[in-house]
């Protein structure tokens, strides 16, 4: 049989992607590191069939856009194209966590869809190879690929911009304390606001202080040193949203809450609380700490208002084949 399912975490950069080099094959202008999250992830079951007149792609428990499904039509040809075979394919999908709301549905989707489609197309690729296919399906898809701690190296040309594990995911005990905000969808998608990053004034500093930046961040994860590796963590997302917030048109993705989160963060460090933030292209912020403090800094975002749940992840393992299939 020609069916295939895969789960693969969402992840969140300590040094982020903002901006490509090719929008074609989602080359980044800079490199980044991640850490895969254990709490937010997609699963996804593919089937081909020579009986199937046309691809069926479904979302369980959420709608299933326009926009999305041609996306992953798309990808599904890329991989008939590998594996020349023209076969339709039934795709379903389930997400941990709301999609489209900045926790990178679209990182954990493409690579839980890369894994499960070649798996049951029949392709063997390796660990590079599927990080370069869901590179292409999108950018930040890669990264959720290797195990753990994840670097993307931008590379010059599509088979040089790849993913590889740094350190696995039972390195650091560190938290992801998810702070979620707003459940809407975003109104500009990550991949479509930095399209106009070269509109800001300031891209340029920030992608120039990407290598150096990458260098520290690897040797503070190697040290497991949480001061140094927070502060870092914390500096790069407000470069990426300062860079954000002066493009044009500007791009503002906080919200009140995500404000009242981020005080709350000062205020534990102040009280001697390691806890540090970083936010994607959306409102709800993750708080990085290490596994002694989850309970405190968890309690303590709770009761922030505005914040409507708390998801805590740990460093999970990349995307990988299941037995169970979602139909
Ligand atoms: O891969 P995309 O299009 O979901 O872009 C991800 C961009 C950020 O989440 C804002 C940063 C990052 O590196 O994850």
């Amino acid at each position: 049989m020609m069916k295939a399912t895969a789960i693969a975490p969402a992840n969140i950069a300590f040094i982020k992607y903002w901006g490509k080099r090719s929008n074609k094959f989602r080359i980044p202008l800079n490199d980044s590191i991640s850490m895969n999250l254990s709490g937010a992830t997609t699963t996804t079951t593919v089937e081909f069939s020579p009986h199937f007149d046309h691809d069926d792609i479904s979302f369980i428990g959420e709608i299933t856009h326009e926009k999305e499904t041609e996306r992953i039509i798309q990808h599904l040809d890329r991989i008939r194209k590998l594996a020349h075979k023209k076969i339709f394919a039934c795709v379903v999908t389930k997400n941990s966590f709301p999609k489209g709301t900045g926790i990178a549905s679209s990182a954990s989707g493409f690579a839980a869809l890369t894994v499960s489609a070649i798996h049951a197309i029949g392709l063997t690729l390796t660990e590079k190879e599927k990080t370069i296919l869901a590179r292409i399906g999108s950018g930040s898809a890669c990264r959720s690929i290797p195990d753990g701690f994840v670097w993307w190296h931008t590379g010059k040309k599509s088979s040089d911009s790849y993913a590889e594990s740094l350190f696995p995911s039972t390195w650091w005990n560190l938290c992801d304390v998810l702070c979620v905000v707003s459940k809407e969808v975003k109104s500009i998608s990550s991949s479509k606001g930095m399209d106009a990053i070269k509109t800001s004034p300031y891209w340029k500093s920030r992608v120039n202080q990407i290598p150096e930046k990458m260098d520290l961040v690897k040797t503070a994860l190697q040290e497991r040193n949480i001061n140094t590796f927070g502060m870092l963590l914390e500096e790069d997302a407000i470069s990426m949203h300062c860079v954000m917030m002066t493009q044009n048109p500007p791009l503002f993705y906080w919200n009140d809450a995500t404000l009242c989160v981020m005080d709350v963060v000062y205020e534990l460090r102040k009280n001697g609380v390691a806890a540090y933030f970083t936010i994607d292209a959306g409102p709800n912020v993750h708080i990085i700490c290490e596994k002694k403090n989850e309970d405190i800094v968890s309690n303590e975002m709770k009761k922030v208002f505005g914040v409507q749940s708390v998801i805590v992840n740990v460093p999970a393992s990349g995307a990988h084949c299941i037995k169970h299939h979602l139909f």
